[in-house]
């Protein structure tokens, strides 16, 4: 079995680390590391209110027994010498100091922001992307690391990344225009957002999201170019937005092809989408990445977030668009604490242990 440690294990990426390894084939969770606050104690005593004794478990799975007495270890000083594996789940902040340090040794994948944007650091998505990986291989060098960081996308990247991946390998994309309606559960809860500011509302701005899913839907659409990926030549625009839903993002996603097309032809293409290189056969995979509903009141995240447990991406009402340029138009809901970061990083780990990169 691989071992694998979860730092930030005690927030909501971290519990969904838990859930996404629970009874998992090829790994087992070894380490738990968070911050000084919860360090000493039992895991079950970190999650625990110290002055009202709630358990603050976030996930609607019940929580993990297995890991209850489990201590917890300062993140900074954790013990990594027996793992294969670290699974990352604190903020850009902490992880930009911890991350290097685990990874001169171990393979650390990461749901934090902070090395998405260098050069020889892939994003990957299996399926999608997973030739990426190979620029691993560029990084280990270039640092000297035995290990290596490799990050998920940003949790609104992703179905939008997914699901933009059949109409570009069939016809081209020139621009995309998205608007994204993004879950609470997604800001995470150190401190994440208060009710009473959400309740009745919604939020336009979430700072620094729409800079990410620009930048990060290039790259992973790009292609892998020797030291470097080479970064997918079409324009992104959004606008993301904070509603008063517990999981599941909603986008709305416009975009203007380069080869005309008709909307049963993406409806089509997305259908067919199996991705790359067979891993639709790794134990976390959704059998079908995208869904594609004809009811035209759908996607809903109430109704469609937890699709294949959340690892697949469902898009409806999909239709021309006449103002851009051979223009498509459709909604998506994607799991953002599932696909889009836990058990899409385990996704991630499943496909660097079955090609060698981790062992
Ligand atoms: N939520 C999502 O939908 C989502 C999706 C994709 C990616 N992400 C990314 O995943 C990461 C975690 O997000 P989250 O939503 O799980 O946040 P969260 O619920 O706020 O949890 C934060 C975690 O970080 C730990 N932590 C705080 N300060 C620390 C320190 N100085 N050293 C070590 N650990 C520290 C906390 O431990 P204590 O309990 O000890 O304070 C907690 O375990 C972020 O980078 C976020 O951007 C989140």
């Amino acid at each position: 079995m691989i071992k694998a440690g979860i730092v930030g294990a005690t927030g909501i990426v971290g519990q969904q680390f838990l859930v996404a390894l629970k009874g998992h084939p090829w790994i087992e969770v070894a380490a738990l590391a968070a911050s000084e606050r919860s360090a000493g104690r039992s895991y079950k005593e970190a999650i625990t209110d110290a002055q009202s004794g709630a358990l603050r478990w976030f996930c609607q799975e019940p929580p993990v027994e297995e890991v209850m007495d489990m201590p917890v270890q300062n993140a900074t000083e954790m013990d990594i010498s027996g793992l294969d594996v670290i699974f990352s789940a604190v903020e850009s902040d902490q992880a930009r100091i911890l991350e290097p340090k685990f990874a001169e040794h171990k393979a650390v994948i990461s749901t934090a922001s902070a090395f998405r944007y260098d050069e020889d650091v892939p994003i990957l998505i299996p399926g999608v992307n997973s030739e990426h990986a190979k620029l691993l291989n560029v990084q280990r060098k270039a640092r000297g690391w035995r290990g290596f960081i490799t990050p998920i996308p940003n949790c609104t990247t992703t179905g939008l990344a997914i699901t933009l991946k059949p109409i570009y390998e069939s016809f081209g994309i020139d621009a995309v225009i998205m608007t994204s309606m993004q879950a609470l559960s997604g800001a995470g809860r150190s401190p994440g957002v208060i009710g009473l500011d959400i309740l009745d509302n919604i939020i336009p701005f979430i700072p620094g999201e729409e800079e990410k899913v620009q930048r990060e839907t290039q790259k992973i659409l790009g292609r892998f170019a020797g030291p470097c990926i080479d970064p997918a030549r079409f324009n992104v625009s959004c606008t993301c937005c904070r509603v008063n839903v517990r999981e599941g993002h909603t986008e709305s996603v416009f975009v203007s092809t380069q080869k005309p097309c008709e909307v049963s032809d993406v409806a089509q293409a997305m259908r067919d989408y199996r991705g790359s290189a067979n891993e639709a056969d790794l134990p976390s995979a959704p059998k079908r990445m995208i869904i594609v509903q004809d009811d035209p009141f759908r996607p809903q995240p109430r109704l469609d977030r937890d699709a294949e447990d959340g690892m697949a991406t469902t898009v409806g009402r999909i239709r021309k668009d006449n103002v851009l340029k051979n223009g498509i138009k459709y909604l998506l809901v994607s799991h953002n604490t599932k696909m889009g970061a836990a058990k899409g990083a385990v996704l991630v780990a499943e496909l660097l242990i079955r090609d060698g990169y981790i062992s």
